[in-house]
């Protein structure tokens, strides 16, 4: 696919990146660090990478070098697998949890959205937001509203993001006026795909919400719909909270477990995107791992919720190793931040008595968020022919950070203290396909 042309541009900095899953493989096989780099970047893709000396012999006579220094890390952009725009307004919504939540604060700010002034305005904020946190890619949720999802479409466009977004489907347990039809649902997926799948860098992702709010037939429709459209994603929620799972079980008496919901109606394969799992049993994760979907892990947002600490490195198992990646899942997630979220994986290993390195974790929010959705090929990582989304990030960016690194032994414990300490404030630039698109400079 051609991207727009976009004029050069090289960077020199300390950069990160990765080759493949060291979850698999190991660090010393798939992590590149290197102390100073360059990035050359043109017609929005890498054109060069690795070590500045080598680098810089390779680029074409005349080509400005903009050196960020040596506390700059330069990195792929950031890749969120789970966030729901429509719920900007109502993040750090107080004292509910899943199911009280939705109905409480999640359905009445999700009405707004027939208006399509509305939808769009949320849209820009929530992009600038990720633009802030260096996130280039997200796999969205909108409303039922197909207008929600031309409102964000069109903004994601105009910013040349690759974006992969899609209208719920919703048909019971939810007011009247925020619901579709089997039918209608389909037919109105079906005209967003004809629309926005495969258009620029955008992708389409059939959205039924959850087991909740579908009824077996509009499952049904869904999965049909993924039948013949198999080249777009597929995402909903599942066993995020015990209360959930209950519910669910009465719904679908007749089901196995959780998946085998989803597993029935044709909702389980490659480039399906299962948010949470946080409570999913060993069947269900052998079965993910068989078809190949993904689990987005959305740590601020189980915490937050009170919903549980998912277990990484149960799904995580050498011989049925899921497809992992991070979701901020805005709103119920409380941060656009991926280095806040990642801070906030490593207490949910902790409390799982596992320790989750600094370097795995930065996977996570990268290459295996990608791989996750099966853009793994195109973005999350540094290298020749990849989309140039990039991540600056600024390693001193608060005074108590600034303190702290000057302590700090190796690279392990720097990026450590990142996903820590850090924020948006973190983020210096962000670029997206080889276009300067958030600089924290010129916000300020
Ligand atoms: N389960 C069904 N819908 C939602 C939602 O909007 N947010 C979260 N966190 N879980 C859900
Ligand atoms: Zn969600």
């Amino acid at each position: 696919m051609p991207l727009p042309e976009t004029r050069a541009v090289a960077l020199r900095g300390p950069a990160l990146s990765f080759t493949g899953d060291p979850f698999r493989d190991g660090l010393d096989r798939t992590m590149v660090h290197e102390t100073d780099a360059i990035v050359a970047m043109a017609g929005g893709r890498v054109t060069h990478f690795g070590p500045a000396e080598r680098v810089r012999r390779e680029l074409p006579p005349g080509l400005a070098i903009t050196d960020l220094g040596k506390d700059a890390l330069i990195s792929a952009g950031f890749v969120d697998c789970h966030a729901h725009f429509p719920q900007t307004p109502m993040i750090a919504a107080h004292g509910a949890q899943l199911l009280d939540w939705l109905n409480r604060y999640t359905f009445p700010t999700e009405l707004k959205y027939a208006d399509k002034a509305f939808a769009r305005s949320v849209a820009k904020t929530f992009l600038q937001e990720n633009l802030r946190n260096g996130i280039t890619t997200s796999c969205v949720y909108c409303t039922v509203h197909p207008q929600s999802v031309d409102a964000l479409f069109e903004e994601a466009e105009a910013l040349g993001l690759r974006l992969a977004a899609g209208k719920v489907l919703m048909d019971r347990n939810a007011p009247a006026e925020l619901t579709d039809t089997a039918q209608s649902g389909y037919d109105q997926s079906q005209a967003l795909i004809a629309k926005w799948h495969g258009r620029g860098r955008l992708l389409y992702a059939i959205t039924p919400r959850f087991a909740g709010t579908s009824s077996p037939e509009q499952l049904a429709a869904a999965g049909a719909l993924w039948r013949e459209h198999a080249d777009c994603l597929m995402q909903t929620h599942i066993a995020e909270t015990r209360q959930e799972i209950a519910w669910i079980k009465e719904l679908f008496p007749d089901h196995r477990d959780y998946l085998d919901v989803y597993d029935r109606h044709g909702l389980c394969g490659q480039r399906a995107v299962f948010g949470h799992g946080t409570w999913l049993g060993e069947r269900e994760l052998q079965r993910l791992h068989d078809c190949g979907a993904a689990i987005a892990h959305c740590p601020t947002s189980n915490f937050f919720l009170g919903s549980g600490a998912f277990d990484l490195s149960r799904a995580l198992e050498r011989e049925r190793m899921v497809r992992l990646g991070l979701g901020t899942d805005i709103g119920a997630g409380t941060s656009f931040s991926i280095l806040a979220t990642l801070g906030e994986a490593y207490k949910a290993a902790q409390l799982n008595q596992q320790s989750l390195s600094a370097a795995h974790a930065y996977y996570l929010a990268t290459r295996g968020s990608a791989r996750a959705l099966y853009l793994e090929d195109r973005i999350g990582s540094l290298a020749p022919g990849m989309e140039a989304d990039l991540v600056v990030l600024d390693m001193r960016s608060t005074p108590l950070i600034d303190f702290r690194m000057n302590h700090a032994r190796d690279f392990a414990e720097q990026l450590f203290i990142q996903m820590t300490l850090g924020d948006d404030r973190a983020v210096q630039a962000t670029y997206v396909a080889g276009r300067l698109a958030y600089s924290r400079k010129s916000l300020v």
